[in-house]
């Protein structure tokens, strides 16, 4: 997987590619990232990329010009690369697409920054438009890593033990069970004492009702999903 940034601000994406998985992975060629600054494609003399919003309205957007330039620029050299958004009125990002967007061979997260980006970029070279919640990030970096973990986390050999994706949350389209360590007590709170006895088909269908009743607790709306289709 090749995941390329259209950033004003590398540095807050590379970092998080400095450590742990991420790097491991970049390190095994499981990974690559590039970077692209809007800024260098500019044809104004001062680098200019943002402007007034036309109509009025709070705040300066990034204008077409360096972005067009830019992603034209990826399509050439890059024709099966695949653009994506991060915006707050983008559909909301789910494991589902997580999942999906793990089997592409190249991705393209174009950040935003300021109060976002003229639309008619997007129109033009949106494959896809994501949201990762409901609230407003100062620009779109953050959002493309969140993405961009949770895609990296779904390609194979990344993880090295591809069972931790079959039990966790979202996979049966409930939340993941409380899990334990050692000890058996800390702090006076005991683990359950049937994981500690060893029966492992008693402890499975415990770790489901655990499911279950956490799902229902902290997500009646993905519960209700559930016990529909159950
Ligand atoms: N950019 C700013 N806020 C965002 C959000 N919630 N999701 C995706 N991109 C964003």
């Amino acid at each position: 997987m090749r995941f390329s940034f259209v950033t004003l601000f590398e540095g807050l994406i590379s970092s998080y590619f400095e450590d742990s998985i991420l790097k491991r992975a970049l390190q095994n060629n499981l990974l690559s990232i590039s970077f692209y600054n809007p800024r260098d494609f500019t044809t104004n003399k001062h680098g200019k990329v943002d402007d007034y919003q036309a109509g009025g309205g709070a705040g300066l957007l990034l204008f077409p010009q360096p972005l067009f330039d830019v992603l034209d620029t990826i399509k050439k050299e890059h024709p099966n690369a695949y653009i994506i958004f991060p915006t707050p009125a983008g559909k909301p990002f789910a494991q589902i697409d997580a999942k999906r967007l793990a089997l592409k061979e190249h991705l393209v997260f174009v950040c935003g920054r300021y109060e976002g980006i003229d639309e008619r970029v997007i129109e033009t070279y949106a494959d896809e438009v994501f949201s990762i919640g409901d609230y407003v990030l100062t620009g779109g970096e953050l959002a493309s890593l969140v993405m961009s973990d949770a895609i990296s986390r779904n390609i194979v050999g990344v993880l090295g033990n591809e069972d931790s994706l079959s039990m966790e949350s979202f996979e049966s389209e409930l939340l993941e069970a409380p899990s334990f360590s050692k000890p058996p007590i800390y702090a006076n709170k005991s683990v359950p004492s049937e994981f500690l006895k060893g029966n492992h088909a008693k402890i499975t269908s415990l770790k489901n009702k655990m499911s279950e009743f956490k799902t229902k607790y902290f997500r009646p709306d993905l519960f209700s999903r559930f016990s529909v289709r159950h």
